[in-house]
């Protein structure tokens, strides 16, 4: 097996070497994509910035860990790390862990294995041994991986996941998306809101069936993947959980939606365009994405890192907070334009616009070209009009 070393911040790593062009197989005998280095980078800072507001000890465990670069990483930069576990049901992925464990020498306090992730997480479960921190990193989608990890996670722990499914998150591949996550959706213009929420969903709903709460902590879109964090609660009844969960009513003509109680449907006509043909959407959850404290938390304690030198990073963690507190879902400014037929204006223009007018606005890390905001479609249309 042929193996190129990587260094990626503090740690050194035997994986398989890229393919032409910096490609990557899922199917190489060791896996390492040296582009998801900022999804490695935010799982520290969202470790450090929760170790700074808990301030316990931390048991981490990744089931799906390849090489073991994010376990090692957590072992040398992260404070505060009791125990990191790395597991990998591939023999190749687990012999490179070993090596790479002795090469970063962080054998006394990371452990690898070499087990199916919910084998291992319903073992550990099984023998009555709970994780702060689970890291759910798999190709693909993280919704196999969820019931077990639960049941390996300590009541105030934090359940991370990455998905890269896209096509059926965001309502592009219905089919697969009623399949794998049993949600209706249908093609709109906030697609990547919408597969965020979807995800988040379908996670909380798993969460609820086990009588916790996974609140989302931190969420985000990045090119081809959604990363969310979420703190495992015991379910109380007066989280009144529930009234988060709407449909959407969507209109496939003008892009308008309404978020609609899930037992009644009020609206029959679109109030925008007078279309009668609404589409459904859902059910979808509707609270925050991310939480305010951690976030100040990670600035606070990231803010000399070389975590958020990397000015997408700042930027990114930056629009989380600006646009933490609007109602789903983004407009975008291009979208709209072109099927209005105008030049877009920039997108400053836009929220003053919009803030002059006594709405609230905000950019998001969703898109460049695109706003959040508690205006409707029909006032922003006209801004539009008016700026281009
Ligand atoms: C996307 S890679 C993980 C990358 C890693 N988390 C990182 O940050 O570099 C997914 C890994 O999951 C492993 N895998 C797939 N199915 C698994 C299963 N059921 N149990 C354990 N590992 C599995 C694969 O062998 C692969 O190494």
């Amino acid at each position: 097996m042929e193996l190129s070393v990587f260094q990626e911040r503090k740690a050194k790593v035997y994986a398989s070497a890229l393919e032409d062009k910096g490609e990557l197989s899922s199917s190489v005998p060791v896996f390492y994509n040296p582009k998801m280095f900022r999804n490695r980078d935010i799982t520290l800072c969202v470790i450090n910035a929760y170790h700074s507001l808990t301030k316990k000890p931390l048991l981490f465990l990744e089931p799906l860990a390849a090489s073991g670069i994010r376990g090692i990483r957590v072992a040398l930069e992260c404070k505060g790390i009791l125990r990191v576990v790395v597991s990998d049901k591939r023999k190749t992925a687990y012999s490179a862990m070993v090596k790479n464990i002795e090469l970063n020498k962080v054998g006394d306090n990371v452990l690898a294995l070499n087990m199916d992730a919910n084998l291992l997480m319903s073992y550990f479960s099984a023998i009555g041994f709970k994780f702060d921190f689970i890291d759910i990193d798999p190709f693909g989608s993280p919704i196999y991986y969820v019931e077990s990890a639960l049941r390996a996670l300590k009541v105030g722990g934090v359940l991370a996941v990455t998905a890269t499914d896209l096509g059926p998150l965001c309502g592009v591949n219905l089919k697969k998306c009623r399949e794998r996550y049993g949600i209706l959706s249908c093609k709109t213009e906030y697609k990547y809101e919408l597969g965020l929420r979807t995800l988040i969903t379908v996670i909380i709903q798993a969460g609820l069936r086990s009588k916790y709460f996974l609140e989302p902590i931190l969420s985000y879109y990045e090119r081809h993947y959604y990363r969310v964090f979420f703190l495992s609660k015991k379910l109380k009844r007066s989280m009144h959980v529930n009234s988060l969960f709407m449909h959407v009513i969507h209109c496939p003509n003008c892009q308008e939606r309404y978020l609609s109680d899930l037992t009644q449907f009020s609206i029959t006509k679109c109030f925008n365009c007078g279309n009668n043909k609404l589409r459904i959407i859902g059910p979808l959850w509707t609270g925050r994405l991310s939480s305010r404290d951690l976030l100040d938390a990670i600035m606070r304690v990231s803010s000399n890192s070389q975590y958020l030198e990397d000015k997408k990073t700042f930027k990114l963690l930056k629009l989380l907070i600006e646009e933490n507190n609007f109602p789903p879902f983004y407009f975008d400014i291009h979208f709209h334009c072109s099927r209005l037929k105008i030049s877009p204006p920039k997108t400053l223009e836009v929220l003053r616009e919009l803030n002059n007018l006594g709405y609230r606005s905000s950019r998001t890390h969703f898109s460049e070209t695109a706003i959040k905001t508690n205006a409707n479609l029909s006032t922003l249309q006209n801004v539009l009009v008016r700026l281009s």
